[in-house]
């Protein structure tokens, strides 16, 4: 029996409250950093912008303006890490192979503190400036357009994590054995230059070294580990395309399960012994939740799997990071479930712009109804049923899940709980065995790529042959709560 509260969004809320100030100084940086790049692109928007041979600052995301780079795809990551807990020092070196999607003499890499030593494009040392959070590369030579080019940025320092605008923490953030690791949605840029938008994927590799004793855990495949001189590597290998929010190079004291589920499946499991107790009757439930998943959204995405449970108490939630979810503390049934639904629906899925985030929460959120459905709990309707009753002033009603008005509100209530009763509406409208081939045909359709709502809406009314322009104007575009349940 799993313990999901009506409407209870599955993580806990962040600790800290968000800061007014914290929110409007994020304003005036981007404020600060967007005029030479974007007022350039806004002025000569009518077609001269596409002949700009500089990439752009941004991938237009209107909640999070400068995150991610135009003018290049990024195909690999290979990030060579060292990471010392006590001193907090971190040496990188990342090695980022891309391809040129116009001439370029100029690009830019989302990189937030640190010190950056070098950078060379190809064999060539390149120049580079620092804006705030941009890292403006200029190559020797220009890029020609779909070349494919290697930069290798060397970096060090100490890394920590940025505040998003609803005033969680997110990216590097230290812990008293290591570092918790989690970029949502924007602190991938705290301890590697990365194309920082879920617009981009990209297969990684990661070589990470700690001190003996510690672990460190990435994404993945584990490809080994080696000590030598009181260091240990560990090597790991995320084949399949990975947004940068979700990768992960968490390091601490903990203790490590491995092992083959049935069908293959290669799990890899970090546990903090202080979390060992709690967490093990729920991560012995993994291989069936996953299994459970893939009979209802088609077959898992990726080749390894797994958890990384840590003690991280000024965190607050826990992310899906890809193929091996962070969790903060050891994690109740219902929230394994929710990150691992995530795999298919926002990881092997992705969004392509911040404002689309219902497409993961919601769809999350609704695992968790289903799997307490199906497994002798309430009914999703009945968990539609108590969420509906609560009042027209409530939080859930606050903003439609599909428009969430700023950065600030994606990871609030009307996201989660709002986007799954809006599922449910499409269960209702359409019926099970419709709604459970909708479901699976999204994961299938878009697997390894990106989902936007408009798509979601086109593949519904396609496999229903219904038209549902009003069922999602009203549950995930209008304000305020439906008039009827
Ligand atoms: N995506 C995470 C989940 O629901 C939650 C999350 C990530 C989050 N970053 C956050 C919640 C920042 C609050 C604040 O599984
Ligand atoms: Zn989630």
């Amino acid at each position: 029996m799993i313990t999901t509260e009506p409407g209870g969004v599955p993580v806990t809320p962040p600790q800290q409250p968000a800061q007014p100030s914290a929110v409007r100084r994020r304003g005036a940086v981007v404020a600060a950093g967007l005029p030479l790049a974007v007022v350039g692109l806004l002025a000569t928007a009518a077609g001269p912008a596409a002949a700009s041979t500089v990439g752009s600052a941004g991938v237009g995301d209107p909640y999070f303006p400068l995150a991610g780079n135009g003018g290049y795809h990024v195909h690999h990551y290979d990030l060579t890490l060292g990471y010392d807990p006590k001193t907090r020092h971190l040496d990188g070196r990342a090695v980022i192979t891309a391809s040129a999607t116009q001439r370029l003499t100029r690009f830019n890499l989302d990189l937030k503190g640190l010190k950056v030593t070098s950078i060379t494009v190809g064999h060539a040392k390149a120049t580079f400036r620092r804006a705030g959070q941009e890292l403006e590369v200029t190559p020797k030579q220009p890029l020609r357009k779909d070349q494919e080019f290697r930069t290798t940025v060397t970096y060090s320092g100490t890394p920590g994590p940025v505040t998003d605008p609803d005033g969680s923490l997110d990216g590097w953030i230290p812990t008293d054995d290591g570092a918790f690791v989690a970029g949502e949605p924007q602190g991938a840029m705290t301890w590697f230059p990365a194309n920082n938008h879920p617009k981009d994927k990209s297969a990684y590799d990661f070589t990470i070294t700690v001190p003996q004793g510690r672990t460190a855990v990435a994404n993945g495949v584990f490809r080994g580990q080696k000590t030598a001189k009181g260091r240990t590597t560990f090597r790991w290998h995320q084949p399949e395309p990975m947004a940068a929010y979700l990768a992960t190079a968490t390091v601490g004291n903990f203790k490590v399960e491995q092992y083959t589920a049935p069908g293959g499946l290669k799990v890899y499991n970090a546990v903090d012994p202080r979390e060992a107790a709690a967490a093990a009757p729920v991560l012995k439930q993994l291989p069936s939740v996953l299994e459970w998943e893939s009979e209802l959204f088609g077959p898992y995405p990726f080749k390894a799997a797994g958890a990384i449970v840590d003690r991280a108490p000024n965190v607050g939630y826990a992310l899906e990071t890809q193929s091996r979810p962070v969790y903060d503390r050891a994690p109740d049934l219902s929230t394994l479930v929710h990150e691992s639904a995530h795999q298919w629906f926002g990881d092997s899925v992705s969004i392509t712009t911040w404002k689309d985030i219902w497409l993961n929460e919601g769809f999350a959120t609704y695992a968790e109804w289903l799997y307490e459905e199906q497994h002798g709990g309430k009914s999703a309707q009945q968990t539609f049923d108590a969420l509906y009753a609560s009042p027209a002033d409530s939080e859930l009603w606050a903003f439609p899940p599909a428009d969430p008005g700023s950065g600030a509100h994606i990871f609030e209530e009307p996201v989660y709980a709002r986007g799954a009763m809006a599922l449910h509406k499409l269960r209702q409208a359409v019926g099970d065995r419709t709604f459970f081939r909708i479901l699976r045909a999204w994961a299938t359709v878009n697997r390894e790529g990106h989902g936007t709502t408009a798509q979601f809406i086109r593949l519904s009314e396609r496999q229903s042959g219904m038209d549902l322009d009003e069922l999602f104007h009203t549950w995930i575009f209008t304000a305020g709560k439906p008039a009827q349940p």
